[in-house]
Formats: structure tokens, sequence, C-alpha cells
């Protein structure tokens, strides 16, 4: 297949440029804003036809939850607007979305039919995008995934070893409940898609196994990068200033991905090795 992978630079992006070296057997575009701005429907159209692509596989967004509160516009149009001009190509659409679509509130992990309930403007551009997508492209796959991180771009976990290595003492949430996802295993499941004898549209649930708080995944984080001299306290998100809200537990379901596409999931705790690794501190 001709494959053209939006928002390469970013976390995601980057996993699948270094995946796809293992899957020479499709050919890749891999394109961000400078090369091919998605919101810019008479570029991706010439894109997908001078290139012949097959599928387009979108790891592009706007994702800063924070800047998404005052600029809610921008965050739709990239977030929303764009899926409806990915949409409508006529080729097969692989877009990934998040567990920001839900409320939070719940006690047990999100199923792909629940509803979405998203309290943030983040959120709210998302769940417009898979609306938007889903209305011109009932074929697409929609992948939900969240608190991903990679040895790619900015995230929590290089957050978390630098100021490790900085403060003495620090304090992490404990009631926000969640799964930190590798970014290369979520490429992974991209290419277990991709690479499925038979295409299986719909939405599905994808993140590592296990669940934990941001506060034992510092505490892991710590431990893998050899971080001893910082004392790790867990704290309440009523004592940190959020400027946007945070859910609070945002575990998803992934039975229906395992299932459908008949594979086991790597542990939080696996990925975050293999990441840790990888990393320079
Ligand atoms: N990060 C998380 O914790 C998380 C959690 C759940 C779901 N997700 C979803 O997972 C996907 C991948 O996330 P990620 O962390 O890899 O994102 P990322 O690192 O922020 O990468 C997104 C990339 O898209 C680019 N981009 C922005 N606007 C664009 C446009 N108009 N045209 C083309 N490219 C554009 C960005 O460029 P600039 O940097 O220049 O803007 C960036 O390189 C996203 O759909 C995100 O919503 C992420």
């Amino acid at each position: 297949m001709y494959i053209l992978i939006t928002g390469c630079n970013g976390q995601l992006g980057n996993e699948m440029r270094v995946l796809s070296a293992r899957h020479p057997n499709h050919r890749y575009f891999f394109t961000d804003v400078e090369e091919l701005d998605i919101t810019d429907r008479k570029a991706v159209s010439a894109f997908i036809e001078s290139n012949a692509i097959d599928l387009i596989v979108n790891c592009a967004a706007y994702t800063n939850v924070d800047k998404a509160e005052e600029d809610e516009v921008t965050a739709l149009k990239i977030n929303a607007d764009a899926l409806a001009v990915l949409g409508s190509q006529g080729v097969k659409v692989i877009h990934i979305s998040t567990d920001y679509i839900f409320s939070g509130d719940e006690h047990l992990p999100c199923r792909e039919t629940d509803p979405a309930a998203p309290r943030t403007a983040y959120g709210r551009t998302k769940y417009e995008g898979e609306k938007r997508l889903l209305a011109v492209c009932p074929e697409a796959v929609i992948l939900r995934t969240a608190w991903l991180y990679s040895s790619f771009g900015n995230n929590f976990v290089k957050t978390m070893i630098r100021l490790g290595k900085e403060k003495k003492e620090l304090g992490v949430v404990f009631d926000q409940i969640g799964t930190p996802t590798y970014a290369a295993d979520l490429a992974q499941a991209i290419f277990t898609v991709i690479e499925s004898p038979v295409w299986r549209p719909g939405i599905y649930h994808f993140t590592n196994e296990g669940v934990c708080s941001w506060y034992d995944f510092t505490l892991a984080i710590h431990e893998l990068a050899g971080i001893t001299n910082c004392q790790v306290r867990p704290i309440l998100s009523e004592e940190y200033t959020y400027r946007t809200p945070r859910p609070h537990y945002s575990v998803l379901d992934k039975s229906k991905f395992k299932k459908t596409f008949n594979v086991t999931i790597p542990h939080w705790l696996d990925g975050l090795k293999r990441c840790v690794k990888l990393l320079d501190f």
C-alpha cells in the first residue's frame, strides 16, 4: 500500500517512521504541517492524487490541552474540520482519538460504546473530529488512546526525569488514574490494523495494559532512570493548579481491539522500560 502519515514530527508520527522500517512491503509518505497542512483541502486532495495514496494514518493533531481552552477555534480546525477533509478522499483512514472524549467521572474502564461527555475544549474538538470523520468515511478506523509518551518529543516521562534531577521533592497527583501508553506500542497497533487480512472498520480503544496514577507512574520512571535523590510525594488534584480540568479516571477497555485483532498488549511498565532505555539523561 501507499501510506500517508500525517503529523510525522510528533510522538506517534516518529514511532510510525521507526516501525515502518520493519514493514518494507509498503511505501510511506511522511508529512507534517510544513509539507502538508491537513486543514488545506486542496493540498490534501492534490497530495493523495499525485502520490496514489491508499491509506491515511492521521497522527496530526492539536494536542496542547491548555492552549485549546484559549483557542478552541484553531483546535477545532485541526482536530475536527481536517477530519472531514481527510475522510472524503476516497481512501482508507486510520485516525487517533483520545480518552478526553469521556468525562472521566466513571470508575470502570470505558468501552467504545460508552457515551462521550468531553469536559475540555481539546476533548470536544477530538470528539467532533470522530463524528466528522465517520460522517464522510464510515469505513474509517479510529483508535482512542491515552497518556501517550515516547522517546520523541516532550512528554510526562521526560519532564519527570528532568524534575527528578533538579528537585529534592516533588508532589505528583495520585487521584487521577489511567494507563501510560508507549507511542511505539500504539504504532505497533496501527500496523496490526494495516496488516490485518480483512479491513475492520470501527472505533477501538488502545492503551498499554494495567492502570496507575501519575504518582505511581513517576515512581516507576524515577526507579528506571536511577533517580534516587528526589522524594516523590502523592498529592490530590486539588493541591495542584491545573489550567484545565483533568479526568479522574480515564482507563480504556481494550477488549474489542484484542478480540478483533487477536493480539496481546504489553503492560505499561514493560513499555516504559523499553522507552527509558532509549533516553539520554
Ligand atoms: N499525547 C497524549 O497524551 C495523547 C493522549 C491521547 C490521544 N492522543 C492523540 O494521539 C495522536 C498523536 O499524538 P502525539 O502525542 O503524537 O501528538 P504530537 O506529538 O503533538 O504530534 C502532532 C503533530 O501534528 C502536527 N500538526 C499540527 N497541526 C497540523 C496540521 N494542520 N497539519 C499537519 N500536521 C499538523 C504537529 O505539529 P506542531 O507541533 O508544529 O503543532 C505535530 O508534529 C493525536 O491524535 C492525539 O490527539 C495523544
